[in-house]
């Protein structure tokens, strides 16, 4: 489903190049679930930003589907990315003056639906994490695992053939984490294709496979979790 070659990104910091993403090719198939491990500054979140084509590599080719997605115009890759790709962050970025509801209507306001088939959507994604009861509540009030289930269902609403998380369990206790991994279990179980960074080994067993970074390249792709 997709397949990165090649790709590279560096960034001019002042005066010096850093190669942030050195050389990384990647398969990763529909239904596979993925985790992505390595020390901070390896290149995750970047490597995440450049499947969710939120950043641009320097160099290397990107095909989504079959589809070469680094040609598309900025405003057809917006398209892309709303209809196709669910982010999740550790930092959860809801809008906190915004209701439950709100929030996971946002990526819908783009889309043909009348208001009535968007709210329907809505509830039902927060009734698949758990949070229908309180759709009318402020985002600002929710706890870290309440935010991050809104979140995740913000991420589901236009029921995305990729999900990437950047550490959705780093801002998170115990119970709260377990919920959420839950969560992602049951995306798993449903078949949805997952690619997961985080430094969390309970996190990182759940995948299918686990890829370690370090340094911008992978260092280790071996297999983990579900698929021995
Ligand atoms: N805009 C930028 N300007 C300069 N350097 C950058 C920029 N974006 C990323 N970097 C550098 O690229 C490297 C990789 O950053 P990245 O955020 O991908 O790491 P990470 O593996 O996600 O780390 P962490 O585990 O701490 O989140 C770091 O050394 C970072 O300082
Ligand atoms: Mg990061």
């Amino acid at each position: 489903m997709i397949s990165l070659q090649g790709i590279h990104k560096t960034i001019i910091d002042g005066r010096h190049q850093v190669r942030v993403l050195d050389d990384i090719s990647l398969a990763i198939h529909e239904g596979e679930f993925v985790s992505i491990i390595g020390p901070s500054g390896s290149g995750k979140s970047t490597l995440l930003h450049v499947l969710g084509l939120l950043d641009k590599p320097t160099d290397g080719q990107y095909f989504f589907t079959n589809e070469p997605v680094l040609r598309l115009s900025p405003g057809r890759l917006a398209t892309f990315r709303n209809r196709r790709i669910g982010f999740v962050f550790q930092s959860f970025m809801l809008m906190p003056r915004m209701s439950v509801l709100e929030n996971v209507e946002l990526p819908l306001l783009y889309s043909r639906l009348s208001r009535r088939e968007r709210r329907e959507r809505c509830i039902a994604v927060l009734q698949g994490v758990g949070m229908q009861d309180k759709v009318k509540q402020r985002a600002i009030h929710l706890s870290g695992g309440e935010k991050q289930r809104v979140a995740i269902a913000r991420a589901l609403v236009n029921d995305p053939d990729l999900i990437l998380a950047d550490e959705p369990t780093g801002n998170l206790d115990g119970a709260a984490k377990s919920g959420i991994l839950q969560i992602f279990s049951k995306l798993k179980a449903q078949g949805k294709t997952i690619v997961m960074v985080t430094h969390d080994t309970d996190a990182a067993a759940i995948a299918d496979r686990c890829l370690r970074i370090q340094s911008g390249r992978i260092v280790d792709a071996k297999l983990a979790g579900g698929a021995k």
